[in-house]
């Protein structure tokens, strides 16, 4: 096997971790591990309406009427999820997929060469380096910088751009940091984009989850320059397992016509979204208010203890800046690494979170907590934290 000439593209590294190694023994040894970076709302609890199972008992779904895009109907429904939250889309202009995954690799087909390079946000979404590579995407990491709350750092951004940059990546708003696109930044990458031809995709998975949802800007619709939002049901209803997410296209006609033709012969070599879940998201996505509400609530509830825990118990330890999505970040006093931090937590209190470097922090000591699990799980996981944090 050593010299079997696998693509070099697949050459990572496989060796288990020291983290995933005390998590194996701790489980090995039957001890329970409060795990604080559950992000699979399916295990956390929430209430999903009976009704969701019966949309997929419909005898439509022994047809088959394969559409590259999506079909129709289905691709109106999410328009009109989009229009009342007064995001005006056109079914047109929307392409389903399997996952937002999916809906990056389609995207990376569409724009980049190899060895042209797209820019993406750091810190940000680990997946991003293997979506990449996969695609032979060569990329850069723009700063995101935190001043009491994020902002995109514009100049560095810009000095990133070169002659073989094809898009800009946003996470809209940015896991885990939580913060939205400012309009005055969008702006200025609209402005960036249009001189360079880049495109820009906005990965909104979270965007509904904000805390002040007045002040979120949607790139959906942006018409300045070529752009895709993505979106999903793993996120807006909490529902991974049923594998849709879409792309929604906007920008200067000619250019967004040509995208979506292209776009339209890569998703029909795949067809890859399912017929039953098809036929049902018009029925799902009437079910979104609903349970968004229910994991707003969580994450606002654990998100407001958390502060008030640390104001009581833990002053020198900081919750940055939130404005939405699914996790905190703590600043915690960086006397040791984070993974020394993150392991003992782990091996002496059994309480799983991930260090900052997961998420490419530059700087250390940060942990990331999921804001998803239940209070009394949340709760007693944090206290053991903030006891341990106590003792230095
Ligand atoms: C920023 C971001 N985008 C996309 C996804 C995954 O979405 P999907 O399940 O549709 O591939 C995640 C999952 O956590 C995410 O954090």
């Amino acid at each position: 096997m050593d010299n079997f000439p696998f693509a070099r593209r697949t050459n990572w590294p496989q060796e288990t971790n020291a983290l995933n190694k005390a998590i194996e023994d701790l489980r090995k040894r039957g001890i329970d591990i409060l795990d604080l970076t559950a992000s699979n709302p399916t295990s956390c609890g929430f209430l999903y309406p009976e009704g969701m199972l019966s949309a997929l008992n419909s005898l439509d779904n022994l047809h088959y009427h394969p559409d590259a895009c999506g079909m129709k109907s289905s691709r109106q429904a999410v328009a009109e999820y989009y229009a009342r939250q007064k995001l005006p889309v056109s079914s047109n202009d929307i392409i389903l997929t399997a996952s937002t995954s999916e809906a990056y690799s389609f995207l990376m087909r569409l724009l980049v060469n190899p060895g042209e390079k797209i820019l993406v946000p750091k810190p940000s979404y680990p997946l991003f380096q293997f979506l990449l590579e996969i695609n032979d995407v060569n990329f850069d990491q723009y700063p995101l910088v935190y001043d009491g709350q994020w902002r995109l750092d514009c100049q560095a951004l810009e000095r990133l751009v070169d002659s073989k940059t094809r898009a800009i990546i946003l996470v809209n708003p940015n896991n885990p940091t939580g913060s939205y696109i400012a309009q005055a930044e969008l702006n200025f990458l609209n402005e960036l984009c249009r001189k360079h031809q880049m495109s820009i995709i906005s990965d909104e998975v979270f965007f509904e989850y904000s805390l002040y949802p007045s002040d979120a800007v949607s790139c959906a619709g942006n018409q300045a320059v070529l752009t895709f939002v993505l979106g999903g049901l793993s996120k807006t209803l909490g529902l991974p397992q049923m594998k849709c997410a879409w792309i929604l296209a906007s920008g200067p006609q000619l250019v967004l016509q040509e995208s979506l033709s292209r776009l339209e012969i890569i998703a029909d070599t795949y067809l890859s979204v399912n017929t039953p879940v098809q036929n049902a998201l018009g029925a799902w996505l009437g079910y979104a208010p609903g349970i968004q509400g229910q994991i707003m609530s969580r994450v606002q509830e654990n998100s407001q203890w958390l502060q008030a825990q640390l104001n009581e118990r833990a002053p020198s330890i900081s919750l940055l800046s939130l404005q939405g999505g699914w996790c905190a970040t703590l600043r915690i006093p960086a006397v040791k690494s984070e993974e020394e931090w993150v392991l003992e937590f782990l091996k002496e209190d059994h309480v799983l979170v991930y260090p900052g470097y997961f998420f490419d922090f530059d700087r250390e000591a940060y942990i990331i907590l999921s804001l998803l699990p239940q209070a009394p799980i949340f709760q007693e996981a944090v206290g053991r934290i903030l006891q341990r944090l106590a003792k230095i």
